[in-house]
């Protein structure tokens, strides 16, 4: 499955099928979306096709349920399953407190309900993933495509208020057309730099009329497995 990896993508393989351990018979697991939760739906995929593991996976994007039924696992809507054991995710910045930035991939707004609704989530990163505070990576929030210039100059306004200075919000690209998300909304990347006070920007990006979510999770995660391009893993 793994051949001569790069040593970016043996740090996701070896973090995602280090997760895939925690993974046991009968589990309602949520699936996430990305290159390293591509890696953990293939080691869990061998799982249940070698292993005969019996799982049931809720995926997170329509690309991860596509690559799920592929490897071989059940696929079930969130409704089906109802309530999860767990939720294995990639991210895109994590910090100290385990607070991270998601929603590089388009797929945040399904990623945050999924690991709300489980009992725990396990995020699996490289280490290039760890910051100590969040926000070089661009905050992703998805907005409705009605009005959506209107959002983003309410959210521009908002990060002026909150005296975030050279901030750039950007609607997301696809070929020249805005990038559409599962649920047809668009995606606006906030260039912050740093988020001094995560939680409260969290909270208020959230009020802007037309703002479906935000890519802040907060005291979502429960644990960090981190990869190394050597083979090594941390858990944090
Ligand atoms: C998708 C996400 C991804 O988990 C995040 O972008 C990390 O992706 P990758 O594992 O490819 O680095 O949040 O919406």
């Amino acid at each position: 499955m793994t051949g001569e990896l790069s040593p970016i993508d043996k740090a996701k393989f070896v973090a995602a099928k280090r997760a895939v351990d925690f993974i046991e018979d009968g589990m309602r697991v949520g699936l996430g979306t990305g290159s390293t939760a591509a890696w953990m739906v293939r080691c869990l995929g061998d799982l249940v096709r070698n292993d005969g593991l019996k799982i049931k996976g809720v995926p997170t994007s329509t690309r991860t349920a596509e690559l799920a039924r592929d490897v071989g696992i059940e696929v079930v809507t969130l409704d089906e399953a109802k309530w999860l054991d767990l939720t294995i995710d990639g991210a895109d910045e994590f910090d100290q407190e385990l607070n991270l930035i998601k929603g590089g991939g388009g797929a945040l707004l399904q990623e945050k309900i999924v690991a709300t609704a489980s009992d725990q989530m396990i995020v699996i990163a490289d280490v290039g993933k760890e910051v100590e505070s969040l926000g070089a990576f661009p905050l992703p929030i998805e907005v409705i495509p009605f009005g959506w210039k209107t959002s983003k100059s309410l959210a521009e306004e908002l990060l002026v208020s909150m005296d975030v200075l050279g901030q750039d919000v950007t609607l997301r690209m696809n070929d020249d057309k805005p990038f559409v998300t599962d649920e047809g909304n668009y995606i606006l990347d906030l260039h912050l730099g740093r988020i001094g006070n995560p939680h409260q920007m969290a909270m208020v990006l959230n009020q802007i009329p037309g703002v479906v979510e935000n890519g802040l999770f907060i005291d979502i995660c429960d644990v960090v497995i981190l990869g190394y391009g050597d083979g090594r893993v941390e858990t944090r």
